[in-house]
């Protein structure tokens, strides 16, 4: 973990010298300073919406738009952690509930509590309490907004390539039914699944939607509670599935983004890609009509599941902008927000009292999804556990899918989770 974290210590240094210094603004001055890493098309054309209505309930205020790019936030968050560290905050960054927020910002002081807004805006009900309460407070305090909620396992499919290969996709699909379909589009000599993985946090979301789906919801809180190991056969028979998929992925998987997957997947290049529903973003914006253009499923054996990465944003604790920031928090919490940015993100709006005739297809699913399923933090995007087995996560991947060796895999999560245990 040490070493980890001075090379992205050593990282991070190297690129905020390349950041020029947000100084506290002069009397009088206007701004907000908003850090996230949404840049893909899908992402920065949401991320504008969210700008847009700012702008509109407070004409006046000068928005820098602090963006790193990098999908997942991993070139992000190592550039945030130095300013956090250098005591040169942006006034709000975008953050997962969970460990992400209450262990990486709240813990070494780098966040004030909004729970007056909770009061003060009448977010107690409209909220959903299993976020807000578990994932974000702490000794009765809240320390983020939300602005909304990705789910993690979905298997988005080319329409009209599936159609052409004459396969059939129902309500759901189970890992038989989809390792027929990789069989009928390799025979076709159609790369089956679509993978962004040159940030390896694609591939590690591709197998930890396949651990769902493999040891289901009960197992998956037994592993991040420490009740089951991550050398249980179950575990190890995920990723033995895992390693399956990669027999079908894209020749090109390991130069492109997540986003550039996607592209190969609307461009007929790939028939399906394994991703959380940002994706959905990116069809919008590629104008694509979903069940026509494009279709989606729950990633094989997930179906009754959602995995949940909720996005939020955070108050830094002395804010160079407070006021600017307070009313920020208040816009990313209001309807007219969520309606607007949630669209186009992707992601369903965090309050459950929207419009829902304002949302399409996909985001109507997700709502129902959301509403009866199971749900479950993630661990690629920084909730279900602390960051330095997020980044063990991720090299382990990284080796495996080379050597697709189980046992290596399996006993090195072992480790790593006995290191967080005990740091918990
Ligand atoms: C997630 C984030 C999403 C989306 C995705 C890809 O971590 O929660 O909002 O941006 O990364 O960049």
């Amino acid at each position: 973990m040490k070493r980890y974290c001075s090379q992205v210590v050593a990282l991070a240094a190297v690129l905020t010298v390349m950041l020029a210094p947000v100084s506290p603004s002069a009397a009088g001055e206007k701004k907000l300073e908003v850090f996230s890493w949404w840049t893909s098309g899908g992402e920065a054309a949401a991320l504008d919406a969210l700008f847009r209505t700012y702008q509109n309930q407070h004409p006046g205020i000068e928005i820098i738009n602090a963006t790193v790019a990098g999908g997942g936030g991993s070139a992000a968050r190592p550039v945030l952690q130095t300013r956090l560290a250098g005591g040169n905050p942006p006034d709000t960054w975008q953050s997962h509930p969970g460990w992400e927020l209450l262990g990486q910002y709240l813990e070494p002081g780098y966040c004030e509590p909004v729970t007056e807004l909770y009061k003060s805006d009448g977010w107690d009900t409209a909220f959903p309490k299993a976020l807000v309460i578990d994932m974000m407070t702490k000794d009765r305090k809240i320390y983020a907004v939300l602005a909304g909620i990705h789910r993690g396992n979905v298997l988005w499919y080319n329409k009209k390539l599936i159609d052409k290969n004459g396969i059939k996709i129902g309500d759901k699909l189970t890992f038989d039914e989809f390792f027929a379909a990789c069989d009928k589009l390799k025979a076709a000599g159609i790369p089956a699944l679509g993978v962004g993985g040159s940030g390896i946090w694609a591939s590690a979301q591709l197998f930890e939607n396949t651990l769902l789906g493999v040891i289901g919801s009960k197992g998956w809180t037994d592993l991040f509670d420490g009740k089951l190991q991550w050398d249980d056969p179950n575990v190890k028979q995920a990723m033995q599935v895992f390693a399956r998929m990669q027999t079908y992925v894209n020749p090109d998987h390991s130069a492109l983004t997540w986003d550039q997957a996607i592209k190969e997947l609307i461009d007929g290049k790939a028939a399906f890609s394994s991703m959380g529903d940002w994706a959905a973003g990116e069809f919008l914006k590629a104008n694509q009509k979903e069940k026509e253009d494009f279709g989606w499923v729950s990633h094989p054996g997930t179906d009754g599941s959602f995995i949940v990465v909720a996005d939020g944003f955070t108050l830094a604790k002395d804010a160079p902008h407070k006021e600017e920031a307070i009313a920020w928090l208040k816009c990313v919490g209001s309807k007219e927000a969520q309606e607007a940015f949630n669209r186009l993100k992707g992601s369903i709006p965090a309050r459950t009292d929207v419009d829902r005739s304002k949302f399409d297809g996909y985001h109507q699913w997700s709502m129902d999804s959301f509403a009866k399923d199971k749900l479950v933090p993630s661990c690629v995007h920084g909730e279900a556990a602390p960051a330095a087995f997020q980044q063990t996560l991720n090299d382990a991947v990284t080796a495996f899918v080379v050597d697709k060796n189980v046992d290596n895999f399996a006993n090195t999560l072992v480790k790593a989770a006995q290191e967080s245990l005990t740091a918990k």
